[in-house]
């Protein structure tokens, strides 16, 4: 066989795969799991309440940072930046952009919704039903490409959520207090700033365009590191989802009175 000959094309094969193992497990439960953040993410935003708790400081992370007129007595904590403008422009939209930009072009997440939503393709070997296949050359999907300056607007935004995971250990009196949202919100931070810090962008920003590691050991040793949580990026992504969704569910049960917070200490 000649280079031109493989040049040619691949194997013509009729069938759309011929693998035999449940290949369509994996995009369907990540279309599921996708599927349900969306759902509550977008009646969690138009919900536009019950996201404070003002007794214990608890912060809804959607909610964070609260930025607008709008939002509720004692949770804007950064400032009002934005005027109130009404119930189709809620608090979150200031700062989904940034968050969901962050999300959207993530290396890992890409993969995910390019095979669990677009088949593009569903699964290795497994044919995709599109005609053409121009991956991100061209516009829309070239904007992929501007995924490390959202990595740069997340840092920002895991610190805002480490204060709001700091401020939650507030007790009754208003002095140091422990309760099970206290808890939840420290659990969801450590799972940002690792999902965070595990992105390809921040790898290749501390350890890429080095020629020689051994003249750069701070940087090598932290490439270790990062390395290190990088090869666990996919289970990042979905541990950090979950916990931001349930961190946020948990302190509008408990801002809507339907929970009680657990109080453990104070
Ligand atoms: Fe997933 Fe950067 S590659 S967050």
């Amino acid at each position: 066989m000649t280079v031109s000959d493989n040049a040619a094309g691949r194997a013509r094969i009729d069938a759309r795969t011929l693998r035999t193992d449940r290949w369509w497990l994996s995009p369907l439960l990540t279309f599921a799991g996708l599927a349900t953040f969306i759902v509550y993410g977008l009646v969690r935003t138009f919900m536009n309440s019950a996201y404070w708790v003002p007794q214990y400081q608890y912060l809804a992370p959607f909610y964070s940072p609260c930025l607008s007129e709008a939002c509720v007595e004692g949770s804007a904590h950064f400032g009002r930046w934005f005027p109130d403008l009404g119930f189709l422009i809620t608090p979150p939209l200031f700062v989904l952009p940034f968050v969901l930009g962050f999300r959207l072009t993530c290396y890992y997440y890409r993969k995910a919704y390019y095979r669990a939503f677009w088949f593009s393709p569903p699964a290795c070997a497994v044919a995709e039903p599109h005609a053409k296949y121009t991956g991100e050359t061209r516009f829309p999907l070239i904007v992929q490409n501007i995924h490390r300056y959202f990595f740069y607007a997340a840092i920002p935004i895991a610190g805002i959520l480490t204060w709001d995971a700091l401020i939650a250990f507030t007790g009754k009196d208003g002095g140091f207090g422990i309760g099970l949202g206290s808890l939840i919100l420290l659990t969801n931070v450590v799972l940002i700033w690792c999902y965070t810090i595990s992105c390809h962008s921040c790898r290749h920003i501390i350890g890429g365009r080095l020629t020689h590691f051994s003249k750069h050991p701070v940087r090598y040793w932290l490439w270790g590191k990062v390395s290190k949580l990088n090869g666990r990026h996919m289970q990042l992504a979905w541990a950090s989802l979950a916990s931001v969704g349930l961190a946020d569910l948990y302190v509008s049960l408990v801002a809507s009175g339907v929970l009680t917070d657990l109080r453990l200490f104070n």
